[in-house]
């Protein structure tokens, strides 16, 4: 072996390489174990908690193997533009430009360039553009090809088929990492698969988590850990397989579902009758749409006292929250003539079914002697009452079981105030066929036994999110 080729067997080495030439000397352990398994292995999947360096990780192996192996190509992707070029694109251009040695070809913001058929690009895989996107993946099909899929429960079935294509070629990698926030998705079905070799991240493990300081700048922190154990976990007396169950600080702890994909790395445990997935629910937390537009106000009224009442205010399908514990009816009416004359509501609906509707008397009363400066109108909500005509083609049992239906359908277009009560109670309401095939949402009652507390986040968002098809004139016809 000539010393020329002596260098290029170390430096396809990708420890060697991501140490020696991109100068990265902080790999976690797992960091370690799935650059392993991705220069061994045809499919590696990674299921992880949030901040522990995929990403990282990732934007490293697809430098290590694309600038070390003559005429290699690496494709990456994501579900949105953002998480490609923002994210992983630009961890990969930080690599390359804080690299030891100058790296050769040419780097772009989503394209790294050696020669024609060598080099590296992203594409994003945006809902709407995934038989283009598996279009552009199906020109990958020939030579030393690695696949790189971060965020990968997001990524359209489409692309998916296009990667087994990619696959059928004996020198390709394939890589996907994610959080694993949904069972409902063809990376949990893969991981299954018995080619797949699974790892998995825990933040318990993160360097930064068991040295209790950060050694990884950015990475997860102690203190989000300890803060989410107090807050989503519950001590256990003894360890129990199915819960969960971990060990934290001497004690043994048993996981809610959002410690469980958040921190864990887990798949969460959800009922297949459930109406949104944690990853429905995470994605509408993150999106930003501008608040300009329409807007509505949804009341959710403290049954007893004993719960909070919720308001929820929509601007152009944006919805924030307002929790008020054990206020009486006086008080909620006098919060909610604050938000009316503040925010200036084309629509207030008030859950009439309990002491709700004391709130109604009161502001309809209030409406009626002219008490705001501008009119708008003010529903009753029933959540008993017959479904609308909306043109769905399902059949509900009531009114309450069309609303939550039709938040189903618009989950992907609107954006939530990130709470955490909402991130953990929505993805959990369940819903049946009745036997005349009619959709029917678990009673209020069922959820609280379950979850230890009221929906009332999730009925004020139903409630708020169907004002724009309800109207004070519709009869309210009950369903005996
Ligand atoms: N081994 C490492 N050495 C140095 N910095 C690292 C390392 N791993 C991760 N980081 C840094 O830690 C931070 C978090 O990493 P990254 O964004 O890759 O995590 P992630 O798991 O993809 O997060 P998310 O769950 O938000 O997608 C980033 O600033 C990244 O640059
Ligand atoms: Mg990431």
């Amino acid at each position: 072996m000539t010393k020329a080729q002596a260098t290029v067997k170390k430096l396809q080495d990708p420890f060697y390489f991501l140490r020696e030439v991109l100068g990265i000397k902080t790999l976690t352990a797992e960091q370690n174990q799935i650059i392993d398994s991705v220069f061994t292995n045809k499919y590696t999947g990674v299921r992880s908690s949030h901040n522990t360096g995929k990403t990282f990780i990732c934007a490293g192996i697809v430098l290590a193997f694309v600038i070390p192996n003559k005429m290699s190509q690496a494709v990456t992707t994501a579900p949105t533009g953002r998480q490609v070029k923002d994210l992983l694109w630009a961890e990969i251009n930080h690599l390359y430009h804080n690299a030891k040695y100058p790296l050769g070809g040419q780097m772009n913001l989503t394209e790294f360039k050696i020669k024609p058929k060598w080099g590296a690009v992203g594409i994003t895989t945006e809902p709407g553009k995934e038989a283009d996107s598996a279009v552009k993946f199906q020109g990958y099909h020939s030579g030393k090809i690695l696949v790189v899929l971060d965020e990968a429960v997001g990524i359209a079935n489409p692309i998916w088929e296009a990667i087994d294509g990619i696959a059928s070629n004996e020198d390709a990698h394939i890589l996907a990492i994610a959080n694993p926030s949904t069972t409902v998705c063809s990376f949990y079905k893969k991981l299954k698969e018995p080619d797949w070799n699974e790892l998995s991240i825990s933040s318990l493990n993160h360097p930064n988590v068991t040295e209790k300081k950060e050694i990884i700048r950015g990475a997860v922190s102690y203190k989000y850990v300890k803060e989410k154990v107090g807050k989503w976990c519950d001590e256990a007396a003894e360890h129990d397989k199915a819960l969960k169950t971990f060990d934290f600080e001497g004690k043994i702890y048993k996981p809610n579902s959002l410690f469980t994909w958040k921190v864990l790395g887990e798949f969460p445990e959800q009922a297949t009758d459930t109406l949104l997935s944690f990853y429905d629910v995470e994605k509408a937390s993150e999106r930003e749409l501008s608040e300009t537009g329409d807007c509505y106000l949804g009341i959710d009224v403290a049954r007893f006292g004993s719960d909070y009442s919720v308001f929820c205010i929509e601007k152009n399908r944006s919805f924030t929250f307002k929790p008020f514990y054990h206020f009486d009816t006086a008080q909620i009416t006098g919060e909610a003539i604050k938000i009316i004359k503040e925010h200036k509501p084309k629509k207030v609906g008030v859950d009439c079914d309990g002491i709700g509707s004391g709130v109604y008397d009161n502001l309809n009363e209030l409406k009626n002697n002219g008490g705001f400066d501008y009119d708008f109108e003010l529903i009753e909500i029933h959540g008993g009452a017959e479904p609308l005509d909306l043109g769905q083609t399902e059949e509900f049992l009531n009114l309450r079981a069309q609303m939550f239906w039709t938040l189903r359908g618009e989950i992907n277009a609107i954006s939530l105030e990130p709470i955490e009560e909402l991130q953990e109670g929505l993805p959990q309401i369940q819903y049946k066929y009745n036997s005349k095939g009619k959709i029917q949402i678990e009673a209020k009652e069922d959820f609280k036994k379950r979850l230890g507390r009221s929906s009332d986040y999730e009925d004020a968002l139903v409630y708020c999110n169907f004002l724009k098809y309800m109207e004070t004139e519709i009869k309210m016809f009950f369903i005996k």
